[in-house]
């Protein structure tokens, strides 16, 4: 296996971005199992979540037991308190003592679902993002990119699967997550250098591979 950098001063932080059902969780887990074949033992995490007090802004994000419907702000605050949470508590300690720190979404999806979702427009996620991340800015990030019918149309058998039923948001119309696809494709553009955009159609193994590639050109050394 090649050598990776592990001799750096603040540590790689990498998120996973993109739709319901486009298999980012999957690709964290194959993601950390390369990394500690390295012998690199990665912080893994996930948003929203990450912390107890962000689990439990989870369920209510994702459950909506209350019966009240969240108003988009609403819903933007709990999704960016999760937020400050992790990185403050998590996120940037881990940094700072030189790990490698995956998470299973971050920042990007708030531009992506709440910015462009829900409309709210992606500017004031923007700053909203920077108030709550400061300089905990992913080295990179991988979106992989998907149709939302194709997402969603995925969404069912694996929810089955799993013995849950669809979540809130992914309950939603399928303007909302094409709206979500279109959020992602310009933050791809706004930041070529940070996002890389892969196609998820690729099976797991290419996809997999693909990451790897990238981890490998933008954070390892002795190649080949
Ligand atoms: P997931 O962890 O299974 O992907 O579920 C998280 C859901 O929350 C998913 O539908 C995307 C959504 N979400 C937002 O709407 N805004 C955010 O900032 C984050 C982190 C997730």
């Amino acid at each position: 296996m090649n050598a990776l950098c592990h001799e750096r001063r603040r540590g790689v932080f990498i998120t996973l971005e993109g739709p319901d059902g486009s298999g980012k969780s999957t690709q964290v887990r194959l993601l950390a199992d390369r990394l500690r074949k390295c012998g690199i033992e990665p912080l893994i995490t996930r948003e929203p979540g990450g912390t107890r007090t962000g689990e439990q802004i989870r369920e209510i994000l994702q459950h909506d037991r209350t019966g009240e419907a969240l108003v988009p702000e609403a819903e933007t605050f709990l999704f960016l308190a999760a937020r400050a949470q992790l990185v403050q508590t998590i996120i940037r300690p881990a940094l700072q003592e030189g790990r490698w720190v995956v998470s299973d979404r971050f920042m990007d999806s708030t531009v992506a679902y709440q910015g462009y979702g829900r409309g709210l427009g992606a500017e004031i996620i923007e700053r909203m993002n920077a108030w709550a991340v400061g300089d905990a800015i992913p080295d990179l990030t991988i979106l992989l990119d998907l149709e939302p019918t194709e997402g969603l149309a995925r969404i069912g058998p694996r929810n089955r699967a799993n013995g849950c039923e669809a979540d809130r948001l992914e309950r939603e119309a399928l303007a909302f997550h094409e709206r979500i696809r279109e959020g992602y494709l310009a933050l791809a553009a706004r930041y070529p250098k940070r996002i890389c955009l892969l196609d998820a159609r690729n099976g797991l193994d290419g996809i997999s591979q693909r990451i790897w590639t990238l981890v490998e050109e933008r954070f390892g050394y002795g190649l080949g």
